[in-house]
């Protein structure tokens, strides 16, 4: 049997907490979370609060920092863009990749996004891969095909000795910031699926290692019930993850 997966607590902070507000989040959020090697406690600040969460976590390194986003090119002329190797030399060790936001907001393909991985994992840092359904393929029943087919460029630049650095979130589009979360079960069916996915490209023991999160709405009340189903490793967690009590409590509820 595999080593068991290790619960990962991760807070998208979105377009949220700029430098000020990073540095009080911190005090208060360090004071009611205690070191644990048990779990892996990972925050996405803004890029521009990067250096202030940095700052704030010195001593603390049960808690890892990663970028919301990154452009594949290694430099140029690519205003606003962050490169891998920037996000490296600032302290980071994991970029989500393929969020919805991405996708479905700046009009991110599926073809970018694996060039984002790629990057990434030249890079030496972790890809939180991000895949999800919207309402609309969901009620059409297709919520399985969509996943697989966001999945499908992403696995096939992947080289089989890189899976153990991957991570994906199944994050369903309509449970995003909505209030409605996947239940328990569509959320632990889905996560099977990605898993066959994963084992279909490189095997059963190379995917049993994917710790594969679960986003959309996750809050203190919700977050055992999800972390608690099989093949739910953790939760990717935007609203709730700005408040440092909050958090700290979805971070309680693994385990
Ligand atoms: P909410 O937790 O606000 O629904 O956001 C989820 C998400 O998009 C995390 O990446």
């Amino acid at each position: 049997m595999s080593a068991p997966r290790r619960p990962v607590l991760a807070g998208n902070w979105k377009m949220n907490h700029g430098p000020s507000d990073t540095a009080r989040f911190f005090a208060d959020f360090l004071n009611r979370l205690a070191p644990a090697d048990d779990r892996s406690v990972v925050f996405f600040p803004p890029a521009i609060s990067f250096a202030a969460a940095r700052e704030a976590l010195q001593g603390r390194p049960d808690v890892r920092l990663g970028v919301q986003n990154v452009h594949w090119e290694a430099s140029g002329a690519f205003t606003g863009e962050l490169s891998v190797a920037m996000a490296k030399d600032a302290g980071a060790e994991l970029v989500l990749v393929g969020h919805s936001e991405r996708r479905h907001v700046f009009g991110e393909t599926s073809d970018e996004t694996a060039k984002k991985v790629r990057a990434v994992l030249d890079g030496g840092l972790v890809p939180v891969l991000c895949v999800g359904e919207t309402l609309d393929e969901r009620n059409a029943g297709r919520a399985e095909a969509v996943v697989a087919e966001q999945l499908a460029p992403v696995l096939s630049i992947i080289r089989p000795d890189e899976v153990a650095e991957l991570v994906v979130a199944y994050e369903p589009v309509w449970a995003i910031g909505t209030g409605v979360t996947a239940t328990p079960g569509d959320a632990a069916s889905m996560h099977h699926a990605v898993r066959e996915r994963l084992a279909q490209a490189f095997g059963r023991e190379a995917a049993d290692a994917v710790p594969v999160l679960y986003g959309g709405s996750v809050k203190p009340d919700n977050a055992a019930e999800l972390m608690s189903q099989p093949g739910v490793d953790g939760v990717l967690v935007g609203g709730a993850s700005l408040d440092p009590g909050g958090f700290a409590a979805i971070c309680g509820a693994a385990g």
